[in-house]
């Protein structure tokens, strides 16, 4: 029997739409439901219990959608909320934290890991720790790039605006050697090409988006949940707020047009 329920995908905004482009790349039978809490965003910028917060509400709408799964696109949030998620949802919640960290520990041969993220993600130490229970002795070094986001959502992707940006923000961790780079935030690997000239071609960039597809295709498969034999449904999208950008900019994200995007008031259950 084939579970033609859909996988919930959420994050703060916009960015989360590349784990869905890598998700329907990998898995394309699989039902998808996508919700941008762009009201809202950004998560990076706030405190842990803010963004605990809305993670439970962001989850919790999923569910109410008849969800077979949860991945938890949002960087910030994994590295602040998952492990509570996980106790208190009865299905599987994946977040971006495990699969990234995973990707880099395969590929380093240094031992020598760079990871960039929101300001939340960086103070929450979450890859420090996830790192530090899979591999003791790697040397791990984290940077906030905190203008990232806006650069992104402002489709500025390259250019000498964003590459004096990078460069300011790289600059220390090219002065630790790492051989590897985590893009530890939703929205970088719309910035790979700036990233990896900085950093240069000798780094590899781990995109936490492919690896997390990954990890969502091995689960269903261990649980025996995955979809029926496709081509699954459009994958419907939900905001928060401004559905026209969320469309505009998100199209850019996920490298394919959105038929439709439905505004909901979480804080009213839900609804449109
Ligand atoms: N989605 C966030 C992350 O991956 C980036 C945007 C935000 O700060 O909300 O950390």
């Amino acid at each position: 029997m084939k579970d033609v329920r859909p996988i919930g995908i959420f994050d703060s905004g916009i960015g989360g739409l590349t784990v869905v482009r890598e998700i329907r790349r990998r898995l394309p039978a699989e039902n998808l439901v996508y919700f941008g809490d762009t009201a809202r965003v950004p998560y990076g910028t706030k405190s842990p219990r803010v963004v605990y917060d809305f993670a439970f509400q962001d989850t919790r709408f999923l569910t109410g959608q008849g969800v077979k799964m949860v991945v938890v696109a949002c960087h910030t949030v994994s590295s602040i909320a998952l492990d509570s998620l996980r106790e208190a949802f009865p299905l599987p919640v994946l977040g971006v934290v495990e699969p990234g960290v995973e990707a880099a520990l395969a590929a380093t041969r240094t031992g020598r890991i760079g990871v960039i993220g929101t300001r939340a993600t960086v103070l929450s130490g979450a890859y420090e720790r996830s790192f530090a229970a899979r591999r003791p002795g790697v040397s791990v070094f984290t940077q906030a790039c905190p203008l990232f986001v806006p650069l992104v959502e402002e489709g500025w992707l390259d250019g000498d605006v964003t590459g004096q940006v990078a460069e300011l923000y790289l600059r220390p961790l090219i002065g630790k050697s790492v051989d590897t780079l985590v893009l530890g935030c939703t929205h970088y690997p719309l910035l790979k090409p700036v990233i990896q000239k900085i950093m240069g071609e000798g780094v590899v960039l781990i995109d936490s988006a492919e690896e997390t597809a990954r990890t969502v295709s091995d689960r269903l498969l261990a649980d025996g949940i995955d979809g029926g034999p496709g081509p699954a449904s459009e994958p419907r999208f939900f905001v928060s707020d401004i559905p026209q950008h969320f469309r505009k900019v998100g199209e850019l994200c996920l490298g394919e047009s959105m038929r439709q995007v439905v505004q909901v008031d979480l804080e009213a259950g839900g609804t449109g």
